[in-house]
């Protein structure tokens, strides 16, 4: 298990580059199973999630080769096996997502069963009913969800949440199938988007896409194309915040901050201006004049609950009482208690978390629970006084591709250690 060691306080400025979206380029991989031919993504986060898809990939017959640093060549010269493997679920709940893929291609897969989580209980409940409303038969034995459909058929679906891999899942399942299919109450998050911008440069025939009403009329082929993944919206927000709290030196580079519209108006709601150039951000911020806030989280495009963390130690740095409602995910406050180890005062009621502020955060020895805890640590360690020791940075490395080399390069004294 690994380690950051970081040393906080320093001055951090210069240029913060931001990777491809991680939540986009999992579902765009799992979709390269959906048509022979040979795929180019290009702007692919390297990260150990995106290592894992790819090994699923190669697990089904897949060839994947790496053409540059953050490039891909993917060939689908047909599918070796139609049952993904509990090694590979287990440890990557989004490995589920090769499900609408493989039922849309082969009208036939073999999933194992994604178990517990550590932000939450996360059924699949909703994919599986919209699966059954396109036709396909659902059942579960030994630990694995089969699906089989010998055609699958367009339907007006309802999903009970705007769920997002449910909704991707769907996209995907519907397709290549006959009909129309319409999705009622779809999640409209920007990598849903991407998702259906992929496949619609692959033939398809998505519209609405955004919006809580996806329209994909069935299509006979697919074709692989090139395409170019999306910024990540949330590491942009993760750094956006660290600057906030360092002094506003730092240029976030690769920003679509139309992607980020709740997160900036909560921010600037604080006391937070932000100064956008192009693709580039830079925010202007004073600590001392920050007003506290109370946030909700929400479905896309409410304030996205993978900056919830992150956000909690910029309301924590503020003066007064501010309050975070967590609506999506059950469990999702696991790095309160960390932050409270650091010196913070944040108490927890059901789904709120009352933060009581300014803090004066204090380096300790803490624990990264899930990737978004790790970041939110990780910001906490940056400006905390003397050192912080942030175990399990595992999780972190699932989202946040060479996060020691990049904050070094902006001044920060962090290193990783076994
Ligand atoms: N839900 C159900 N039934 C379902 C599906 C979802 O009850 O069939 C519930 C979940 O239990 C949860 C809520 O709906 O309470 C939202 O879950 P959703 O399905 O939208 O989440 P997800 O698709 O599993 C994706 C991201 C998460 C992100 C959430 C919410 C990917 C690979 N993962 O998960 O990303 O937090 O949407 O925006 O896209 C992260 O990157 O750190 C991360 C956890």
């Amino acid at each position: 298990m690994g380690k950051y060691i970081i040393q906080g306080g320093k001055t951090l400025s210069g240029v913060l580059p931001v990777s491809g979206a991680k939540n986009a380029t999992l579902p765009i991989l799992a979709c390269t199973l959906i048509a022979e031919g040979t795929y180019f993504l290009n702007n692919v986060p390297a990260l150990k999630d995106v290592e894992v898809m790819i090994k699923l990939l190669e697990h089904f017959g897949l060839k994947i080769e790496k053409i540059a640093q953050n490039s891909y060549k993917i060939i689908n010269n047909g599918l070796q096996t139609l049952e993904a493997p509990y090694e590979l679920v287990s440890i990557m709940r989004a490995s589920f997502l090769v499900m609408g893929p493989l039922l849309a291609h082969r009208g036939e897969a073999r999933v194992s069963m994604p178990g517990g989580c550590a932000i939450g209980n996360r059924p699949i409940d909703i994919h599986l009913k919209g699966f059954e409303q396109l036709g396909a038969t659902i059942k579960t034995e030994h630990g694995f969800i089969s699906a089989k459909a010998k055609n699958l058929i367009g339907k007006e679906i309802y999903l009970d949440f705007p769920t997002v891999t449910g909704t991707e899942n769907l996209i995907m399942a519907a397709v290549l199938s006959k009909g129309i299919t319409i999705l009622n109450n779809a999640a409209r998050e920007p990598e849903v988007e991407d998702l259906g911008n992929f496949l619609n440069k692959m033939g398809a025939k998505i519209t609405g896409l955004g919006t809580d009403r996806i329209i994909i009329e069935g299509v006979e082929k697919l074709f692989p194309c090139e395409y170019n993944i999306i910024p990540d919206r949330i590491e942009a927000g993760t750094f956006l915040i660290l600057s906030a709290l360092t002094g506003g030196n730092i240029v976030v580079k690769g920003v679509n901050m139309e992607h980020l519209t709740s997160f900036k108006t909560k921010l600037e709601e604080i006391g937070i201006n932000f100064k956008i150039n192009g693709d580039e951000v830079q925010v202007q911020a004073d600590l001392n004049n920050f007003k506290p806030t109370n946030i909700i989280t929400l479905p896309y495009p409410g304030f996205p609950t993978d900056l919830q963390a992150q956000t909690i130690v910029l309301l924590a740095m503020i003066k007064g009482n501010s309050e975070m409602k967590e609506t999506i995910f059950e469990n999702r406050f696991r790095h309160v208690p960390e932050l409270n180890r650091m010196g913070a005062n944040i108490k927890i009621e059901g789904n709120v978390a009352s933060i009581n502020g300014p803090t004066n955060f204090q380096g300790a020895e803490v624990e990264a629970t899930d990737l978004r805890a790790g970041a939110c640590l990780v910001i906490a360690g940056l400006i905390s006084s003397n050192t912080t020791i942030l175990n399990n940075i595992e999780h972190i490395e699932r989202g946040y591709e060479n996060l020691v080399e990049r904050l070094q390069a902006i001044g920060a004294e962090i290193k990783k250690s076994e």
